[in-house]
């Protein structure tokens, strides 16, 4: 089984912010040797990650996630327990939001954020509508 997790942050990192580009090299290195996939968005300071693993490796990578001081506010708008990843082969997809917006996207589809699942359910489709335009 799988275990999923979408939260989102707030940061002070810009997409052109050489830390940004470091946190990923690093997070897709850790990523690759832990079976971690995944798909990272950024848009007006906001974080959003979806992350997908086993369980235990999740959790190691949850832990260095938490602890990053790279961002601050972190509230998690799901985690659950599944038999398959949404996305598979991708240590970790960016997007960011010169490309494609994903406030837009949200209002277009009329998803609150008061209901987690539902808005989260509406992240997910965002991240999965992005595909072929992540930054490798
Ligand atoms: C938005 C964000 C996403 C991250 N994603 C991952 C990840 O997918 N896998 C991972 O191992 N670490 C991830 N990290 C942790 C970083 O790779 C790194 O360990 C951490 O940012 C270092 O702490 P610092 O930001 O305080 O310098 C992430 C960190 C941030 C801020």
């Amino acid at each position: 089984m799988i275990t999923n997790l979408l939260y989102r942050s707030e940061t002070t990192l810009q997409p052109k912010d050489p830390k940004l580009k470091a946190i990923l090299a690093q997070a897709r290195h850790r990523n690759g040797n832990m079976d971690i996939t995944g798909y990272l968005h950024w848009e007006d300071g906001i974080f959003h990650q979806w992350i997908e693993g086993p369980e235990a490796e999740l959790q190691v990578v949850e832990r260095y996630i938490y602890d990053s001081k790279s961002h601050h506010g972190l509230t998690v708008l799901g985690r659950n327990v599944v038999p398959t990843r949404q996305f598979p082969g991708w240590d970790m997809a960016l997007g960011l939001s010169e490309e494609n917006s994903l406030f837009n996207f949200i209002a277009s589809h009329e998803a609150g954020t008061a209901d987690h699942q539902e808005y989260a359910r509406a992240v997910l489709a965002f991240m999965h509508a992005q595909s072929g335009t992540q930054v490798r």
